[in-house]
């Protein structure tokens, strides 16, 4: 079990400058609470064992962090990065080695942990950056020959201590037989009468210990967040490296600013994205597709060719190739629309899947539907799938036409080849090859006399 790997994850602060009554750690990047980007980093390393230390808001974090398995300890009072490390021995294995992360430190990856597991040879690696401003950070303090020496934190630095540009992540890989050894043994001398974690860095280097240090690969992986504005400016800098892993891939950007990701999104070639589109979940993007401005795309599959026009929001949707969507169309969750389909402006579809060719091109609702292919739904067609209790299947067949402005009052099944004649309340099976006209007639007076004014 020596090589198994546990981490430590640090969230107990309660983030007093957020202003907010949600912990720090729930507070949102790329749509997810900075927690659970931290969390589906570990999930890519195969963690023995994840600790969350927690304080502030305790109950809200656990209820919102149910999908991962977890071990909790909470740290009641915030005596210390050292405290709080402290607090989880009980829980932590006694060989191996852990990680020790923070959950207001959420961009770190897998890639950069992996590496800093590996430059633990002899106990400790810690993750260190060279900074043009060090200031309010721990500085890494080595000898002549570059060898570590310890940790000093701003509060408690020399001037020329201060002057070190290489600064402490706070990110460590350590033997979990150093973590039982030392913890116990810290003392709260110094500056900020806090149990610093950073002094274990000397207790090692005092054991004869050699500590390993790397950097991150991207300098935002070790930054964290304390206000509004470091959260704002870290979501800017992971869009423009989100917005960067697209273009490598291929998609052209009208403006990589303006565009924002909140989930995995893959691409063929060519696809093009114009400015205010948000893709959010899982989302996949075939070759040549077009999403023009001010889309809402989530947990959506689109084929290729296709092209949404602006001003479209598509939420757990799959739509084929050559589709055309939009401008202002709303498709909801569960919506197909099959090969050369068409949905045009003011169209809102849910449960519905749309055959082939078909066209529901101006101002309709669609839902819990299945549409055949080739069938044209002229403007102004709704559904009627809700009695007030229940929802109701329309079905339309092959090459129907629904004629505008009728409504298809759900159970129904429309024939194929079926026409149903405009402005119609159809509440009884139409059948194949038949026309179906359910509406007023036309009165016609002749020479008819207006009444006058008395
Ligand atoms: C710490 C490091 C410093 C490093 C810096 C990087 C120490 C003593 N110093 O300083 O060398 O450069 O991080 O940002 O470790 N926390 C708890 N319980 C506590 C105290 C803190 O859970 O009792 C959590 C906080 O919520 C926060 C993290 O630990 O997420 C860091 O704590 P913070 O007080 O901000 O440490 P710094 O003083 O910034
Ligand atoms: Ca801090």
């Amino acid at each position: 079990m020596t090589h198994s790997l546990s981490v430590i994850i640090l969230a107990a602060g309660k983030g007093t400058r957020m202003k907010s009554a949600k912990p720090k750690v729930l507070q949102t990047l790329a749509g997810k609470p900075l927690l659970a980007h931290v969390l589906n980093t570990c999930a890519q390393l195969a963690m023995q064992k994840t600790i969350v230390v927690y304080g502030f808001g305790g109950d809200q974090v656990q209820t919102a962090m149910t999908d991962y398995a977890l071990t909790w300890v909470e740290q009641t009072e915030q005596l210390g990065t050292g405290h709080a490390v402290k607090v989880t021995l009980a829980e932590l294995p006694k060989d191996g080695k852990s990680l020790i992360l923070y959950g207001d430190v959420p961009l770190v990856s897998a890639e950069t942990l992996k590496k800093l597991e590996s430059a633990n040879h002899q106990g400790m690696s810690m993750l260190t950056l060279t900074v043009d401003n060090p200031f309010g950070l721990g500085r890494i303090k080595r000898d002549e020959q570059g060898n570590i020496l310890a940790i000093v934190e701003q509060k408690d630095a020399t001037a020329d201590e201060q002057a070190i540009q290489e600064i402490n992540s706070g990110i460590y890989c350590v033997d979990n037989a150093l973590l039982h050894k030392y913890l116990p043994n810290l003392s709260n001398d110094n500056a900020q009468q806090e149990y610093y974690l950073t002094d274990i860095v000397k207790m090692a280097v005092a054991d004869g210990i050699e500590i390993a240090a790397i950097e991150p690969a991207q300098d935002f992986e070790i930054e964290g967040v304390n206000d509004r504005q470091q959260l704002a400016s870290l979501e800017r800098r992971w869009q423009a490296h989100l917005v960067e892993a697209l273009q490598v891939a291929g998609v052209q950007f009208a403006d990589p600013a303006r565009v924002d990701i909140r989930g995995q999104v893959s691409v063929g070639q060519d696809v093009f994205i114009d400015v205010g589109v948000v893709l959010q979940g899982d989302c996949q993007l075939g070759s040549n597709v077009t999403i023009e401005a001010g889309c809402i795309i989530k947990d959506s599959t689109i084929g290729d060719n296709t092209h949404v026009k602006p001003y479209c929001v598509i939420d757990s949707a799959e739509l084929g190739s050559n589709v055309s969507v939009g401008p202002f169309a709303h498709l909801r969750p569960q919506t197909q629309l099959g090969d050369d389909s068409k949905v045009g402006n003011f169209v809102e579809t849910k449960k519905t899947k749309l055959g082939r060719g078909s066209k529901i091109n101006h101002l309709s609702y669609i839902g819990d539907a299945t549409v055949g292919e080739q069938v044209n739904i002229g403007a102004g067609t709704i559904t009627c799938n809700y009695d007030g209790v229940n929802k109701h299947q329309t079905v339309i067949g092959d090459y129907a036409f629904i004629g505008s402005n009728s409504s298809l009052v759900a159970p129904v099944t429309i024939g194929k080849t079926a026409t149903v004649g405009a402005g119609s309340v159809i509440t009884k099976e139409v059948a194949d090859n038949a026309l179906a006209v359910a509406r007023g007639k036309q009165v016609q007076k002749s020479d008819w006399e207006r009444p006058t004014k008395k």
